[in-house]
């Protein structure tokens, strides 16, 4: 059986990891908003976080550690930058990884200003001995720093200015307890409507000066898995088709040529999603199965699997995850075109008729 699993995750239009050219210098960096108001959607992060900053505002202290978790791409940077301009406080952006060893966490705790606000994306990735320098600076704005070695060795306290942590991951639940618990604040960022993704592609569309009706922006919205980030790279690849196919408008008909051009299907699944779920379909009798095996399955990383495809797959109510491993629902057979087994498909395995 022929199963596509050469789809490579980088480069991938719908993927919501970062590409280059989202970054600061590309599209995204210019397309993100700076105020609170001017952000779309996460209603209730959103509501939560005005009275957090309007309080610390009002105390002349600066906001609590804030961690934002949720997938890829639904704007966890872009909020903590809003956090910082409201605050009227330099915003300093690092990753986990990029902190490879304690000095460099000390080196980038001492050049903070007072309520600067320090991102650390992907903070799930810190080391143990990184993190343990964190725990004191978070808790009493202080680095412990050990001078010389055995018997004799000292620690002594440096004091820290006052700062926001903010931290992004994908993964709440990789993160130690410790860790979290130094946390005051702690939001949930949740995949958008095709509504509020309508919104955002217009605005985009404005500050791009790419012309777009309702209903081009609506189509987009409804193929952008959730994610902003997909949503914004999707219109400027459909500005290509309307201008050199079309009108030089994004119109309906020309967003469903593009798409169909891209092979982006009706509910916004690549062909990622859709190796994903024939796998489980054509390989493993619908499921359950381990997400390891799906991923060596397909030459893919579990990660990406489970952080890229899967959420939107579960929203969806294509795929539920198992005690025992992940399962393809009815809907997933009946997108794909495949007729479900009847019931019980034979093996013991009961198809799913929903989420769950
Ligand atoms: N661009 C990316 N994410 C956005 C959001 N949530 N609101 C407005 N513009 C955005």
């Amino acid at each position: 059986m022929a199963l596509e699993t050469t789809y490579m995750e980088q480069g991938r239009l719908v993927s919501p990891a970062a590409e280059p050219e989202d970054g600061e210098n590309g599209a995204e960096g210019s397309l993100r908003p700076h105020r609170l108001d001017e952000y779309i959607g996460q209603e209730k992060a959103k509501e939560n976080l005005k009275v957090y900053l309007e309080a610390a505002r009002r105390r002349g202290e600066p906001l609590d550690h804030l961690l934002l978790y949720g997938p890829p791409g639904l704007g966890k940077t872009t909020l903590a930058g809003i956090v910082a301009h409201e605050m009227g406080v330099q915003f300093r952006v690092t990753s986990g990884p990029a902190i490879e060893k304690p000095g460099d966490l000390a080196a980038l705790l001492t050049n903070l200003q007072e309520g600067d606000v320090l991102f650390i994306d992907e903070i799930h990735r810190l080391s143990r001995q990184v993190e343990e320098v964190l725990y004191p600076a978070l808790e009493d704005y202080a680095l412990d720093i050990m001078i010389g070695k055995g018997p004799s060795a000292q620690s002594i306290r440096i004091n820290l200015p006052k700062f926001t942590l903010v931290g992004a991951t994908t993964r709440a639940g990789q993160i130690t307890a410790p860790l979290r618990d130094r946390f005051g604040v702690v939001l949930k960022l949740e995949l958008y409507t095709p509504e509020e993704l309508a919104c955002i592609i217009r605005r985009s569309a404005g500050i791009l000066d790419i012309p777009c009706e309702a209903d081009g922006a609506l189509e987009l919205a409804r193929r952008s898995r959730g994610t902003p980030r997909v949503a914004n790279r999707l219109l400027k690849r459909v500005r290509d088709f309307a201008q050199v196919k079309g009108s030089g408008v994004i119109d309906r008909p020309t967003a469903r040529l593009a798409l169909q051009r891209m092979d982006i299907d009706e509910q916004g699944l690549d062909e990622m999603d859709r190796s994903l779920l024939r796998a489980i379909i054509e390989l493993y009798g619908g499921g359950p199965v381990g997400l390891e095996t799906i991923a060596a399955a397909l030459g893919e990383e579990a990660v990406t699997l489970e952080d890229v495809c899967e959420p939107y797959l579960m929203q969806q109510g294509f795929l539920t995850r198992t005690p025992r491993g992940r399962c393809v629902t009815r809907a997933a057979y009946s997108h794909l075109g495949m007729k479900p087994p009847a019931g019980d498909g034979g093996d013991g395995q009961q198809v799913m008729d929903g989420m769950i």
